[in-house]
């Protein structure tokens, strides 16, 4: 059997850091609700588009894999904050990177379409479709934030980060996936003002609210975390035991302990960024599991169980088998430009363009959605 090897990564953070004071000088929030809460201190902001994050992070991984750009013959763009829908993210990211020959898709569900990616990328690998696929995870969250809700805006960050998957005959790569949906939940996380329901109805940039269900979301998140970990486990014959290393969707601290709890790993298995790069939605596995392979966690053969969950609500859990490569095999000279603004001095030119009509469009908002079962506000 063909199996798709992770032989590449590469992450793309961008450098502006917004810390928790500088959310309490225009919220009403504090450093120790956050960080008691959350377990976050700060979170990046990025100066840049989603997609030359992407593209950064991605001509990083393709190097990583001692590979040129020209073989990559599949670009899956996982992420829910793209700066278009027509033309895709995808197709930018292949156009900063110059991969001409390349396929490219984008998968949105939510904060798992990494995970998402990754388990549809390495099918295709899998079923001969593709040789060479690079997926990225990839979250531009600052530009749709509502800056005026305490309850989300302090939870998000921007961030990239991707891997190569090559065809290979020795074993590895994703050996398991659970993936599913909680959509009965689907209304307790929702971006109102991003979509073509929107659209036309004299809905401008910046009008975005967020419904958030904080708790129900804790609560879901958990169980379908701890239930698609539990299922992929005990398909492929594997107990916690076997796991070296577990890599988690970073929402929360608190869930992160309750899922690894749950599946009975022990939390120095555990590799958490929440508390520097807060919830970077779909970035946040990808970047995760980079920052452990250049920490030397990542040892030749590492089992990893990748849990995840996103708006929809999906939620998922992969099992990885790392290869015998632990080291990259060439560095992209690829960098992002300066950043010329602070990450609060960017936020507040964000929260100037959204006031004064974001809070007040929330009446006209909802009867978009009025005469439809789906998407009912
Ligand atoms: N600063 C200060 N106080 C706050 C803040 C804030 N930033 N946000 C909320 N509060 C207040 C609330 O108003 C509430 O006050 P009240 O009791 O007077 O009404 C109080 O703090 C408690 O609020 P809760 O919602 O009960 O706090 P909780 O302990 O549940 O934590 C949190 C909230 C952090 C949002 C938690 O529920 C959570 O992490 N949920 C999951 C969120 C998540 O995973 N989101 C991602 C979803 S999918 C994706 O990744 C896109």
């Amino acid at each position: 059997m063909t199996n798709a090897a992770i032989t590449g990564w590469g992450a793309c953070m961008p450098p502006a850091v917004l810390t928790n004071a500088d959310l309490s000088t225009f919220l009403d929030t504090n450093d120790e609700w956050i960080t008691s809460r959350t377990g976050m201190s700060e979170r990046r902001i990025s100066h840049v588009s989603a997609q030359e994050l992407g593209a950064v992070s991605a001509a990083r991984a393709i190097a990583c894999a001692g590979l040129d750009v020209q073989d990559v013959d599949l670009i899956m763009y996982g992420g829910c904050s793209n700066e278009e829908v027509v033309p895709n993210s995808a197709s930018g990211v292949q156009l900063l990177l110059g991969a001409t020959k390349a396929a490219s898709v984008d998968i949105n569900t939510a904060c798992t379409s990494f995970l998402y990616g990754l388990a549809s990328a390495s099918a295709m690998i899998q079923s001969g479709m593709s040789k060479v696929a690079v997926v990225v995870g990839v979250e531009l969250i600052s530009r749709y934030m509502d800056w005026s809700n305490r309850n989300v805006a302090v939870l998000f960050g921007d961030g990239a980060a991707a891997v190569v998957l090559q065809a290979s005959d020795e074993p590895g790569g994703v050996i398991g996936t659970s993936l599913g949906c909680d959509a009965e939940a689907r209304d307790t996380l929702r971006v109102r003002g991003m979509g073509a329901g929107y659209t036309g109805f004299g809905v401008t940039y910046g009008d975005m609210i967020w419904d958030f269900d904080g708790p129900n979301i804790f609560k879901r998140a958990v169980r379908g975390m701890a239930e698609a970990s539990d299922k992929v486990m005990r398909e492929a014959g594997v107990t916690a035991d076997d796991i070296d290393l577990c890599i988690p969707h970073q929402a929360n601290l608190r869930i992160l302990e309750s899922v690894a709890k749950h599946a009975g790993i022990p939390m120095e298995k555990v590799i958490v960024t929440v508390q520097k790069y807060g919830n970077m939605s779909a970035a946040t596995v990808p970047v995760a599991l980079v920052e452990a392979l250049e920490q030397g966690r990542v040892k030749p053969g590492s089992l990893m169980l990748m849990p995840g969950f996103g708006g929809g609500l999906t939620y998922c859990s992969l099992l990885v088998r790392w290869g015998q490569r632990v080291t990259p095999l060439g560095t992209s000279d690829r960098e992002l430009r300066p950043a010329t603004k602070t990450a609060l001095e960017m936020v507040n030119e964000i929260r100037s363009k959204q006031d004064p009509h974001g809070r007040s469009r929330e009446g006209l908002m909802a009867p978009v959605f009025s005469d439809s079962k789906v998407g009912a506000a």
